[in-house]
């Protein structure tokens, strides 16, 4: 135990860890509470008290691939499919601007509706808002990347999901690992900001195997992570899986801070799913980041990636007011920049 604290201690200030010691610290739990502390002070030192807003537009849950663990996998024919028109998204960005918020995130199913020159007017025209814009609409090839940037979209989110490959071939058939890290290089290089991440509590994932997704995370030098645990959506052939745990999902999360100290990290949606104060605990072990929801309407329930999703009843005024309360509560400030990843 004692050796663990001094490993929590040396990594707050060195921001390195072994996969073995990254195995060790999951594999204990005395040490949580100095682990959870450890990265809030890391986050405090790097990013500060403020914390980003993103303004989330769900702008169609029609997708073309099947991944395993996700409601809105092709083969599901329990949801009902929409897909919001280019210009409903920019009034729906307009009004998150109206709310303060200073990023626009539209995330999609892969959805091969939106070609590139209808993404390129919606991205366009939301730039004109002076926001930063981060897309999260899965594999594209370089060139429509490349187009995406030239009209001025700033980041990109495209989690990896597990950096274990037989998992990575199991959890998304017809995908390849391959090509997702050349989804992560190429945005590297066309100079977006990257953000990626993993799923918690896939079946027969191992400690090594999150430990892995954490020097990954490193090893590309992302400037976001997200990581949530897998909840089990009954519309999916993973119905039965045991899912994800809270605390795990936090480890990871916490580990992450530690060892890529000025990143931004969001208290994700996912993590409030499983416990009430997810999002709050997320906040005050590491994570800078809140991704509210701003689609409206029937949309919000219908973009059903897991069960029990938050917000889903919810408008985004409410969430506005409800996130901003949360945020005040612990002390900190709501930022009131674009929250690029701050230098090192
Ligand atoms: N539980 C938790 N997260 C999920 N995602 C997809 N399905 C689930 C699920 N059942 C996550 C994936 C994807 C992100 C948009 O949603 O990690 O990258
Ligand atoms: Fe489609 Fe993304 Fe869901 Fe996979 S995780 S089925 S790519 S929406
Ligand atoms: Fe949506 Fe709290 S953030 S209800």
């Amino acid at each position: 135990m004692n050796k663990l604290i001094s490993l929590i201690q040396k990594t707050e200030f060195n921001h390195s860890l072994t996969k073995s010691e990254i195995i060790e610290l999951f594999k204990n739990n005395e040490c949580n509470g100095d682990l959870f502390k450890a990265a809030d002070r890391v986050r405090k030192k790097y990013v500060g008290d403020e914390v980003h807003l993103r303004g989330l537009i769900e702008f169609s849950n029609i997708c073309k691939r099947n991944c395993m663990y996700c409601g809105l996998r092709r083969d599901n024919k329990n949801i009902k499919r929409y897909r919001i028109l280019p210009n409903e998204i920019i009034k729906l960005a307009q009004k998150a601007v109206g709310y303060g918020y200073k990023t626009i995130v539209m995330q999609s199913g892969e959805d091969d509706y939106y070609t590139v020159d209808k993404l390129k007017y919606i991205i366009s025209n939301i730039k004109k808002m002076d926001v930063a814009v981060t897309l999260s609409i899965g594999e594209k090839t370089f060139e429509e990347y490349k187009a995406f940037k030239e009209v001025g979209a700033d980041r990109y989110l495209i989690r990896i999901e597990t950096t274990d490959p037989a998992l990575y071939a199991k959890m998304d058939p017809g995908m390849s690992y391959e090509n997702r890290k050349r989804c992560l290089r190429d945005l590297k290089v066309l100079g977006y900001e990257v953000g990626t991440g993993c799923l918690i509590g896939l079946p027969d994932q191992s400690f090594e195997s999150l430990a892995n997704d954490i020097l990954f995370f490193k090893d590309i030098d992302a400037d976001m992570i997200g990581v949530g645990p897998f909840i089990p959506n009954e519309d999916t052939p993973l119905k039965n899986e045991r899912g994800g745990d809270f605390l795990t999902s936090l480890k990871v999360m916490a580990i992450t801070r530690l060892l890529m100290p000025n990143i931004n990290i969001p208290a994700t949606t996912a993590m409030e799913t499983l416990n009430p104060r997810g999002r709050t605990i997320a906040l005050e072990s590491g994570a800078n980041v809140v991704m509210p929801n701003v689609t409206e309407g029937v949309y919000r329930k219908l973009y059903a990636l897991y069960p029990g999703k938050i917000c889903t009843g919810d408008t985004p005024a409410h969430c506005k007011n409800c996130i901003t309360g949360k945020i005040i509560t612990i002390g900190r400030v709501i930022s009131a920049s674009k929250g690029f990843r701050v230098k090192a």
